[in-house]
This record gives structure tokens, C-alpha cells and sequence, in this order.
């Protein structure tokens, strides 16, 4: 069988998704039982800073048997020359998987490249589609199913997560609504690709994006190399806040998530944050469990 790789998000199809978010529910339920990486090694590599998923790969892969190997690539020889290519057919002499967080997808496809064992994208410029499984497991918790839901993304809707919420909510059944100020736009090649699936639509006004929504999200307005890009991001996202008084315009009983780490006050109150309908934590902790599953899912179909 070929090697199968998590680069974006709709490198699992609709069935596959859902197997890999029942036999997250599955690991959830019974945390130590499963040993799917008993024996095997999985690297772990950030070419960017991170508290989620470098600690929630970490105890997974322990979990599961498996050895957690986490690589600061400031302590390898990237950037002193070695190419991740290279570095990539070294790793799969030792390793049974590689995780990443890095820039650009470019940079993930020559990883791949090189790469003898699955690849998985721990967040690029483009996706963090580990996030969206922990997403769509906690609106699974929540609202018993995504089918025919409507997700509302409130922010940056031309960065990672915005891409990955459309991509994998529409694999998931879900209406996908993209809403933030113009000079963020959603990219154009992964709306089309989103649409392949189901609806996605792109509503500038927070009110009607808002309107009887069943998921509420929200990521950073300044995600990570952005932060001297010569951009404001702050000004115009203001009128995209997650607040009380968006919340109101919403399903009674909707779910508020954001991928964290959140600049409360910012792109959501602390109010909504710590609320009732906030899964922001059951959110961060279904990293843990999706991501297991994952592993299992791709490391047993190689
Ligand atoms: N949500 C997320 O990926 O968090 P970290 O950047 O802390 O890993
Ligand atoms: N869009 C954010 C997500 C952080 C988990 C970033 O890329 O920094």
C-alpha cells in the first residue's frame, strides 16, 4: 500500500474522516488501551513555536506505545544547509512517521519528497488540519453530528485556519461561512476546492454570518511570521469579534471554539471564552485524542 500523508486537510475523504473521528471518540474513552504504535518511533519537528501540539503529540505517541521524538529544528542542521529533503530520507531510516509545523507548504512538499513513511502537517501558512479533527470531534460532543450544521468564521479568513475550516467542515456535512474585512479574503484555489464538497459562503457582515449559526469560531488576527508584516491587524478585524452580542445572533445553544492560543479581548471576550457555550477547552484537549487517531490511522495503512 502507498504511503498516505496529512498535508491538507481533504487528504482524507468523508469516510475517512469520520472513521478517523470514531476511532478518536474510541481513544477517548479508553486513553491507554490502544498500542497501535507499540514498538514504532514518530518525529516531531517545529520549525515555529508551540505549546498544543508539540505536548499533545508528545503524551499521544507515549500513549499509544509509541516513541515521541520532538525536534526543535533550530537544533538541527536546517539551517545550516542540510535540506529537509535530506533530513527527510535520513528520518525515515529511523522513524515510522514525521509530524511537522513549518511555513510554507512548499517546504512541506519537499519534505514529502523525501520522506519513505507518512507525513503530517502540524499546521503550515496554508492549513492545521490536526486542529480541524479536535474541531469536529468537539462539535460531534457537542451537537451530536456536523451534518447539515453551520459553522461561522469570524477573522482572518486568509490565513490557515480559515482554509482548513473550509476544506474539512464541508467534508464534515457542514455550511461553511467565512466572514471577515476586506484585504483578508479567502483564498480563491481552496474555496473552489472546498466547494467540491459542500457550501461555502463568504459574507462580510458579521450579524448575518452570525444568524442562526451553530458553530461560532474565531482564530488570531496575527498568526505566527506575521507579526511584522506591515499590516493592521487589528482595526479593521474589530467589528469581527466573538462577543456576547454576536453570540446572541446565533442558534441558542451554539458552540463557541477557537484553536487557541487566543489574545482575549481581541478576536474573542473573555466573557464568551469562559462561558456556557465555550468548548474552547474540550477543543484543546480533543488534540490529544484526533491526533492519536491519525497516527493510527495513516502508520497501519502504510
Ligand atoms: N492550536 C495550536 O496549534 O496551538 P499551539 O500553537 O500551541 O500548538
Ligand atoms: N493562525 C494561527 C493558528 C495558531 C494555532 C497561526 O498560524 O499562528
Amino acid at each position: 500500500m502507498s504511503v498516505r500523508h496529512f498535508l491538507r486537510d481533504d487528504d482524507l475523504s468523508a469516510a475517512e474522516q469520520l472513521e478517523v473521528l470514531q476511532l478518536a471518540a474510541a481513544m477517548k474513552a479508553d486513553r491507554t488501551g490502544f498500542r497501535n504504535l507499540a514498538g514504532k518511533a514518530v518525529a516531531v519537528i517545529f520549525e515555529k513555536p508551540s505549546l498544543r501540539t508539540r505536548v499533545s503529540f508528545e503524551v499521544g505517541i507515549a500513549q499509544l506505545g509509541g516513541a515521541p521524538l520532538i525536534i526543535d529544528a533550530t537544533t538541527t542542521h536546517f539551517g545550516r544547509g542540510e535540506t529537509i529533503g535530506d533530513a527527510a530520507k535520513v528520518l525515515s531510516r529511523y522513524v515510522d512517521a514525521i509530524v511537522i509545523r513549518s511555513g510554507s507548504d512548499t517546504r512541506l512538499a519537499e519534505l514529502v519528497a523525501g520522506s519513505d513513511v507518512p507525513v503530517v502537517n502540524a499546521l503550515t501558512d496554508g492549513f492545521h488540519p490536526c486542529q480541524l479533527l479536535a474541531d469536529l470531534q468537539t462539535v460531534r460532543e457537542r451537537l451530536g453530528d456536523t451534518q447539515g450544521r453551520v459553522l461561522s468564521y469570524f477573522g482572518d479568513t486568509a490565513n490557515n485556519m480559515a482554509n482548513s475550516y473550509a476544506l474539512a467542515g464541508t467534508l464534515a456535512g457542514m455550511r461553511v461561512r467565512l466572514c471577515g474585512p476586506a484585504g483578508f479574503e479567502p483564498d480563491a484555489a481552496v474555496l473552489a476546492a472546498a466547494r467540491t464538497h459542500g457550501v461555502v459562503e463568504v459574507l462580510p457582515d458579521p450579524a448575518e454570518a452570525a444568524k442562526d449559526a451553530d458553530v461560532l469560531v474565531t482564530d488570531t488576527w496575527v498568526s505566527m511570521g506575521q507579526e511584522a508584516d506591515g499590516l493592521d491587524r487589528r482595526t479593521p478585524f474589530l467589528p469581527y469579534q466573538i462577543n456576547g452580542s454576536l453570540l446572541g445572533s446565533a442558534k441558542v445553544g451554539a458552540v463557541v471554539l477557537h484553536c487557541l492560543p487566543a489574545h482575549r479581548g481581541d478576536e474573542i471576550t473573555s466573557e464568551v471564552m469562559d462561558g456556557p457555550q465555550s468548548a474552547i477547552w474540550d477543543e484543546a484537549e480533543n488534540r490529544l485524542h484526533a491526533q492519536k487517531a491519525l497516527l493510527a490511522y495513516l502508520v497501519e495503512r502504510r
